[in-house]
């Protein structure tokens, strides 16, 4: 670790442990962060954000030492602060996925702040992998409550810039700097609390396949549950740009052109394609370009969800009436991504009716 870094892990240490926030690097998105066990600490998230106090929040706890002798003795007893009972499914979960974009929910002890939870029995918990937020976490000994360090209902922010963004006038808000996320989408949420298997909450960049795959354990969908915990991630209406975004199928994209070029006075439009339409189209495209820009994505579902909000951020600048964006296959390895454009699209525009509860 370099000398700035250092000092600045020092600030944000005892920004901390003043009670107040620091705004944390993840490998998934950045976070904005309160000492989970100081109430007056966890209010200033709520308030900052602008949520609503029943949403909870994840608590990140710090990862074993490399090199340690019995990694699963060392997440026990980082967890056991925070959590009743851990299953030898969590517990397989976390020696696999942890530190990394991995989020379970179990029974909570005793010790977690209602605030924390939105009074829920519940506790979202994860390790993140980010270095400088675990050497953090290390130096601090506690763990950090954060949600994602956007106003509510906003797109996540995946780069420093983007969280000043968020919050343009607090010049007291301390961001550590962690560079721009690796995968640019929240972590998967998985509910490990009760029997059975794990309930997929939030589909993120570690699927239920890849989770079969290296631990046999069967992930089920949390459709249909009931005491289904709230996750407000889940409310239709999140990740919302400010343009109006679009989502076509494939096959529509020259309808949804000509319907949009029909109507006077012509809207400015950004329109997003897939690689290979793009190539395959170039001259037809170019009979739209004067109200039309025309973006080429590639249909690679990490590489999308690494770049999507910083896509949406940048488009949202453009002074666009519109945003049009390719649905994604229906496949599995495409649901983190559908599920964040889905709600982006439906929570968007500058004066969406759409918002649920924001
Ligand atoms: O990748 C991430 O998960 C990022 C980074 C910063 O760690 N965090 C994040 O936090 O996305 P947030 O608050 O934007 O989303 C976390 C979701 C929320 O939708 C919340 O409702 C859900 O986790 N959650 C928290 N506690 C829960 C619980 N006890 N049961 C069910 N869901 C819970
Ligand atoms: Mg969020």
């Amino acid at each position: 670790m370099d000398e700035l870094h250092s000092l600045l892990l020092d600030r944000a240490l005892n920004t901390i442990r003043a009670g107040q926030l620091v705004a944390i690097p993840t490998e998934t998105v950045y976070g904005l962060g309160a000492d989970a066990s100081n109430r007056d600490a966890v209010q200033k998230i709520y308030q900052l954000k602008g949520r609503p106090a029943n949403h909870p929040l994840i608590i990140h706890v710090q990862a074993p030492l490399e090199g340690s002798k019995d990694t699963e003795k060392d997440w026990l007893t980082v967890l056991d602060p925070w959590t009743r009972h851990i299953s030898e499914t969590a517990l397989t979960l976390i020696t696999h996925f942890w530190p990394g974009p991995l989020t379970l929910v179990f029974e909570k002890s005793k010790l977690v702040l209602d605030c924390v939870t939105g009074g829920q029995s519940t506790v979202a918990i994860r390790s993140p992998a980010h270095l400088l937020t675990q050497e953090l976490l290390r130096r601090f000994g506690g763990g950090i409550a954060a949600p994602s360090a956007n106003r509510y209902g906003r797109i996540s922010p995946t780069s420093a810039a983007d969280v000043e963004t968020e919050f343009p006038n607090n010049p007291d808000l301390l961001i550590l700097d962690g560079g721009p996320c690796e995968h640019g989408i929240e972590s998967t949420i998985l509910d490990v609390s009760g029997e059975g298997p794990p309930k997929l909450l939030r589909p993120g960049s570690i699927s239920p396949s890849m989770i079969k795959a290296s631990t046999g354990i069967d992930v089920v969908s949390s459709s249909g549950t009931a005491n289904q915990p709230r996750v407000s991630g889940t409310h239709l209406a999140h990740y919302a740009p400010h343009t109006a975004l679009y989502l076509y199928s494939e096959s529509d994209i020259a309808s949804q052109l000509s319907g949009f070029m029909n109507q006077e006075p012509k809207l400015r439009l950004a329109v997003i394609l897939w690689e290979h339409e793009h190539s395959h189209h170039q001259e037809e495209l170019k009979a739209y370009s004067q109200n039309i820009t025309f973006i080429a994505i590639a249909m690679d579902p990490a590489l999308l969800a690494k770049q999507l909000y910083r896509l949406l951020r940048d488009l949202d600048q453009g002074q666009y009436q519109g945003i049009l964006i390719p649905s994604p296959p229906k496949t599995e390895a495409w649901d983190a991504v559908r599920d964040r454009l889905q709600r982006a699209s439906f929570g968007s525009g500058p004066s969406s009716n759409n918002h649920v509860s924001s």
